[in-house]
């Protein structure tokens, strides 16, 4: 340990000036310890920042108001981020699957049909409108009130090919301002070739079971080990926190809580407002 100290030494002496000071007080291990933190905080500042976990359906006109309000959010955090002088802060999305009304019909049902059976009307919709006609949200021509368990499977699809996020906002398009059915095939599929995926390869997929078994677990976790009662549901952590380094977004859904929430990790639920999601996302990378 003494030679090794010596030898350290020597080549700070040599190559880092500065950093020396620090070994000639310090312990030699408490000063290796220092140099691998410093290294670490200053890795984090360039790689994404921010990682949103959305648990959302589709049949869900507030998770549709909620995406845009991400959206809205996330370019105001990167138009800042540039002027800030910290560095350029990203922002990875990741989307988890929610089903809130499982027993919807296989292909969907009419829209108004749906409203009447489980509200008595649509009346309710007026003040949807209303509110979220600033974020974009027309609400132009609302059809369907999908099965959403084939638009979440493309989602796994689209998520593994990289057009996750064009391929969510594609579906919520299609659903409130298309009139698109999207318990359909033949329109996920179409969807699937808008946001530039190969059409074939969606329809093999969709035709087969593939990725339900995960979008069926995924929603039992978000419902149960999640505690999540309601969507758009938004987990935003930094990527300094304890969940740095530990695999995929999905890995992160099943071992976290959002009720033991860690330091570095904001629940927001609801299609908060794009300033209450900049300000979390602003506060948990201060903590990264
Ligand atoms: C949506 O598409 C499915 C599958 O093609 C079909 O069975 C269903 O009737 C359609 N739903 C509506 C509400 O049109």
């Amino acid at each position: 340990m003494g030679l090794w100290c010596a030898l350290h030494i020597l080549l700070c002496i040599g190559f880092l000036l500065n950093e020396c000071v620090g070994l000639v007080l310090f312990p030699c291990r408490a000063t290796l310890r220092l140099d691998m933190s410093a290294a670490a905080s200053s890795s984090v500042r360039d790689a994404d920042s921010v990682r949103v976990q959305v648990v959302s359906d589709f049949a869900c006109p507030w998770c549709y108001v909620g995406k845009a309000r991400l959206g809205a959010a996330i370019e105001a955090f990167e138009r800042s981020s540039t002027s800030d002088g910290k560095g350029r802060a990203r922002v990875q999305v990741s989307f988890s699957p929610y089903m809130i009304d499982p027993r919807t019909q296989p292909g969907g049902e009419e829209y108004l049909v749906y409203n009447k059976r489980r509200w008595g009307g649509d009346g309710w919709t007026a003040s949807l409108k209303r509110s979220s006609k600033k974020d974009g949200c027309d609400f132009a021509k609302w059809e369907t009130w999908p099965n959403s368990l084939l638009a979440h499977r493309l989602q796994k699809f689209a998520d593994s090919a990289g057009k996750g996020d064009q391929v969510n906002s594609l579906v919520f398009q299609t659903i409130y301002e298309r009139g698109g059915n999207a318990s359909d095939l033949e329109t996920l599929v179409s969807l699937a070739a808008e946001a530039g995926l190969s059409p074939a390869e969606a329809s093999a997929y969709l035709s087969s079971r593939e990725g339900e078994e995960d979008v069926l677990q995924d929603d039992h976790t978000a419902k149960t080990e999640l505690g999540v009662t309601g969507v758009p549901c938004f987990i935003v952590r930094g990527t300094g926190g304890r969940e740095s380094g530990s695999g995929t977004p999905d890995d992160a859904v099943g071992g976290g809580s959002v009720g033991g929430a860690g330091q570095s990790e904001i629940v927001l639920n609801g299609a908060v407002a794009p300033d209450k999601l900049l300000r979390a996302f602003e506060s948990v990378r201060r903590l990264g």
